[in-house]
């Protein structure tokens, strides 16, 4: 397929209906100018030299000696065309597998064929940040950044250091809260050589820090604020329909921290299903931590929503001081996802409307359950990434997702990334468990795969093998 992409009509716009500014694709202040609100990446898509179905993507399967062929975001360079071919930075990130999991349907009462799981994990850094990360480094190319830095719960900062080391123009600067964070992902940071900032605080007041830094020292800010970020995460949902033969499924259900992710695929289908490419849009379901349930809370119960464009930021204001007057913090095992000020959550809103989207809460416990059983069912990921399973389960015992739905949960993060809780659920006694996680009410480990500690003795190996 060699169609020339025009990169002349993409630009930033504020997502405020009411503003709506424009901005040229060269700047960074990644907040609206006029009324502080988020921005995004748009295209004039009537101008956009797009294939004439999704299916003629695949022909650049073909062509795997092209780095932006062989990526799995920019083989998708046509619904992303904000820069030109020399400036892009690519690992080869996004060559991700949608498996058919018919071991773990039965888990989440779904029958064999129905339910999918989407291993971002499979990426070069271990989560689908990978997606984003080549995007925004590609940005920060083209407008000649010379430092960059995030905010991270663990991943955002693995795929940062990843890129930086990698790439090695851009140097990167990463805030984590101290404590915080899983080690696999802390051991990442470290090892690709960036400077690593281990903040007193939880995430939370780590993004609010490296917000004020980027503006102070003029660093790239590279958090899923950065709406360039966000388009790569876009070809997540790109990559799941096309390993459904380029079919709509009917949910897609996604873990929700910063609610970049939930907002990128509500953003891809609704442009896909406005260039004509899909016939309608799948419902997305987010699912937060029960310790960390701020979107969870602003939907069903404040029942703030996107409204066109016009969101009560009054109230979203008001929720936001109730929280901080009960010195509310996150706090969940899925660490990833402990965020009580999701940046993206207007977005977040806008997409749960264009999808008939949904919200749902999972306990740790449950998170837990349902990452033991995904392990058990091949590849395996991080407690974060389970909530989507987790919420698949509820919501098929609630009849939300229909026994014949066909469902898309996104694995987001790897297994090896929080090696602790693992090895926690499979070889603890339910005692040690309660006495380890029992502050986030885990109390056993049901579907533990326990070691069997055998002495040195063959008679004795060859009993434990055949029990
Ligand atoms: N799953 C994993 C494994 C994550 O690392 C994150 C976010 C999420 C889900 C939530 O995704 O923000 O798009 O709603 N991790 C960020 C980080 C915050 O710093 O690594 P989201």
């Amino acid at each position: 397929m060699a169609i020339e992409i025009r990169t002349d009509i993409a630009y930033q716009q504020c997502m405020n209906a009411a503003c709506g500014a424009r901005l040229g694709i060269e700047e960074t202040v990644f907040e609206c100018p006029q009324c502080g609100d988020l921005l995004d990446v748009q295209y004039d898509w009537s101008r956009a030299a797009l294939p004439k179905r999704l299916k003629d993507f695949e022909a650049k399967w073909a062509h795997p000696d092209d780095p932006l062929a062989f990526s799995g975001v920019w083989r998708f360079h046509e619904l992303i065309p904000f820069a030109a071919r020399e400036h892009i930075i690519t690992l080869g990130e996004g060559r991700t597998i949608l498996q058919r999991a018919d071991r773990v349907a039965p888990y989440v009462d779904l029958p064999a064929g129905r339910l999918f799981l989407q291993y971002e994990g499979l990426n070069p850094s271990g989560s689908f940040k990978d997606n984003g990360m080549t995007a925004a480094f590609t940005h920060a190319h083209l407008v000649g950044a010379s430092r960059a830095a995030c905010a991270s719960t663990g991943n955002t900062s693995a795929s940062v250091a990843l890129f930086s080391a990698v790439d090695g123009r851009i140097p990167a600067v990463v805030l984590v809260g101290s404590g915080k964070i899983a080690y696999g992902k802390l051991a990442q940071a470290l090892d690709y050589g960036v400077r690593v900032l281990q903040v007193q605080g939880d995430f939370d007041v780590c993004m609010k820090r490296v917000k004020e830094v980027a503006r102070e020292l003029k660093i790239y800010l590279m958090n899923s604020v950065n709406p360039f970020r966000l388009e790569g995460q876009k070809t997540i949902m790109y990559r799941i329909l096309e390993g459904l033969a380029w079919e709509v499924p009917d949910w897609v259900v996604v873990p929700g921290g910063n609610l970049g992710n939930s907002s990128a695929f509500g953003k891809a289908f609704k442009e896909l299903a406005e260039t004509g490419l899909i016939p309608r849009l799948p419902r997305i379901a987010v699912i937060n931590a029960t310790g960390a349930d701020t979107l969870y809370r602003i939907v069903n119960q404040e029942r703030i929503t996107w409204n066109g464009g016009r969101v009560d930021d009054n109230r979203i204001a008001a929720f936001y001081k109730q929280m901080d007057a009960e010195n509310r913090r996150a706090k969940t095992i899925a660490s990833a996802i402990e965020i009580n000020r999701p940046v993206n959550l207007k977005k977040c809103l806008r997409a749960i409307e264009w999808t008939g989207g949904i919200v749902e809460k999972v306990t740790d416990q449950e998170i837990l359950d349902a990452k033991a059983r995904v392990g058990a069912g091949g590849f395996g990921c991080e407690p974060a990434s389970a909530a989507s399973v987790a919420g698949v389960r509820k919501l098929r015992a609630a009849g939300v997702i229909g026994p014949k739905d066909r469902v898309v949960c996104v694995l987001t993060g790897h297994a090896l990334k929080d090696p602790h809780a693992t090895v926690a659920y499979h070889t603890m006694t339910d005692a040690q468990l309660a006495g380890e996680y029992g502050a986030y009410g885990v109390r056993a480990a049901a579907h533990a795969n326990r070691p069997m500690v055998v002495a040195d003795d063959l008679d004795k190996i060859v009993a434990a093998i055949q029990s």
